[in-house]
């Protein structure tokens, strides 16, 4: 017979219970459901809402029973309708002062507190997992500040930049969605406990006071909000998919650059996969898979705003949904991250390739405009004019490099003997300097004040 049997002429169906049943899911927040109950007791006692005995009695049993779970010797039944019903169950098994402690409390702010920890939990969990990469990412920027590729737009060879400057870009994007994780368990911050089933309770509880023991910033204010409000879940969940989609990014480009196409990194044989049929493959599963799986979290974000959309206030059913969406999420986030930082550590770089790939595409056809309109001609003319040039060359197999300076001449006096050193490469890179540039020494200073920045995190 459940708990709440007794209003019950019958026993609920079997298909009932297995199909009502969270037990498979919620079992991941026993923790935080024993402490919540320790939380609760202790304010209950406190409050002369029950007796001291029976207190220290429950919170003693509570421990062992977290205890027993820990070393095996309690197995959690994979029939029970959810944790906070085995737990209880468990608990007034092993003591008679277990019957004592849902005293001025519901499942409903019960799962609540259990459901915010969790994803409080899980959110620091994956901005130290995000910080781990980022770090990854400025090690091999740090090493690559001189290593000149070419940086694209439309997947076309467009201007030099270096792979430094490359991640870096990465590095930016992560370090918003650690601001994004962090900004959401601020807001998430605020404890449902003593909310009861939706509008409190006549107890004299103090609500500060579990707020306090659990770690939050203080109690919800409204108790039809604070039993129904999901908001923390899908804050949490939208800061994984962005994470997920910089990943996705980045994976994107990590595939394509492992590719024969470009070859401008080697995973290393512990990151890599190879095929059951072609001896000579080596396949960058790690990113393919990683790109893969953002689908999977887009979707849970999905469902946890189409599960909330139609709720009339407060607690539904519906939402026992909310903990496999946002837990598989924050799973997938988590495995993604700490398979993708060793991968992008060991990752090799293969400068020469990037420099060669540079080399063609006249990337530097820009500087080459520039050259000219520091030398007085009108930008809109010197474009036209370089952009002749690129046709002679392209039609003659030549590049701006190899160009004669006859040739240059013939196009306009403007051109002199230092037109190759304006449109070298490293010219191209070194002289970009403005905040954000691709210039050795802007990304250096930026490698350095990212670091400072990490400090405070
Ligand atoms: N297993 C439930 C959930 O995850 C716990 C809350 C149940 N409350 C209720 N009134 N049925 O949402």
């Amino acid at each position: 017979m459940a708990l709440w049997g007794a209003r019950f002429h019958t026993q609920s169906d079997r298909r009932l219970d297995e199909f009502n049943s969270s037990i498979a899911v919620d079992q991941n927040m026993v923790n935080e459901d024993i402490a919540g109950s320790i939380a609760h007791v202790t304010m209950l006692a406190h409050q002369n809402i029950i007796d001291q005995e029976s207190a220290d009695e429950i919170v003693k049993h509570l421990k062992q029973i977290k205890s027993d779970i820990e070393t095996g010797a309690l197995v959690i039944d994979p029939e029970a309708e959810d944790i906070h019903m085995f737990i209880e169950g468990e608990l007034t098994k092993r003591t008679p002062a277990g019957k004592k402690l849902h005293t001025a409390r519901s499942r409903n702010d019960q799962v609540a507190v259990d459901f915010k920890m969790y994803a409080i939990k899980s959110c620091r969990i994956v901005s130290a997992d995000v910080i781990d990469l980022i770090n990854a990412l400025l090690e091999q920027a740090e090493a690559n500040t001189e290593t000149i590729m070419p940086g694209y737009t439309h997947l076309q060879r467009a201007q030099p930049i270096t792979f430094a400057h490359h991640l870096m870009a990465y590095v930016e994007m992560f370090k918003r969605d650690l601001s994004r994780l962090a900004d959401a368990e601020k807001r998430a911050n605020q404890c449902p406990l003593g909310c009861g089933a939706l509008a409190t309770t006549t107890y004299p509880i103090d609500r500060e006071m579990t707020a306090e023991l659990l770690g939050f910033d203080g109690p919800t204010l409204n108790s039809l909000d604070g039993v129904s409000d999901r908001d923390f879940a899908i804050e949490m969940v939208s800061a994984f998919s962005q994470i997920m989609m910089h990943l996705s990014r980045l994976c994107e480009e990590i595939i394509l650059w492992c590719s024969w196409e470009f070859k401008y990194v080697e995973l290393s044989d512990a990151f890599a996969t190879g095929s059951s049929i072609m001896p000579q493959k080596k396949n960058p599963d790690v990113a393919e898979l990683v790109r893969g799986k953002t689908g999977r979290v887009y979707g849970n974000l999905q469902t946890l705003l189409t599960m909330m959309k139609g709720l009339p206030l407060a607690y539904n059913k519906d939402m026992q949904e909310d903990k496999e969406a946002f837990m598989d999420s924050a799973a997938t986030v988590h495995h993604c991250l700490i398979t993708m930082t060793p991968m992008i550590e060991t990752m090799r770089v293969l400068p020469e390739n990037m420099r060669k790939a540079a080399a063609k595409g006249f990337i530097n056809a820009t500087d080459c405009a520039d050259y000219l309109t520091k030398k007085g001609m009108a930008f809109r003319d010197a474009y036209t004019t370089v952009g002749q040039l690129v046709k002679y060359c392209m039609d003659h197999g030549l590049t701006l490099e190899t160009l004669s300076l006859t040739d240059y001449q013939k196009a306009s006096e403007l051109f002199d003997e230092d037109v190759y050193d304006a449109i070298a490469l490293e010219t191209c890179v070194s002289k970009r300097k403005a905040i954000g540039g691709p210039a050795p020494e802007t990304v250096k200073a930026h490698i350095e004040s990212v670091k400072k920045e990490l400090k405070n995190y």
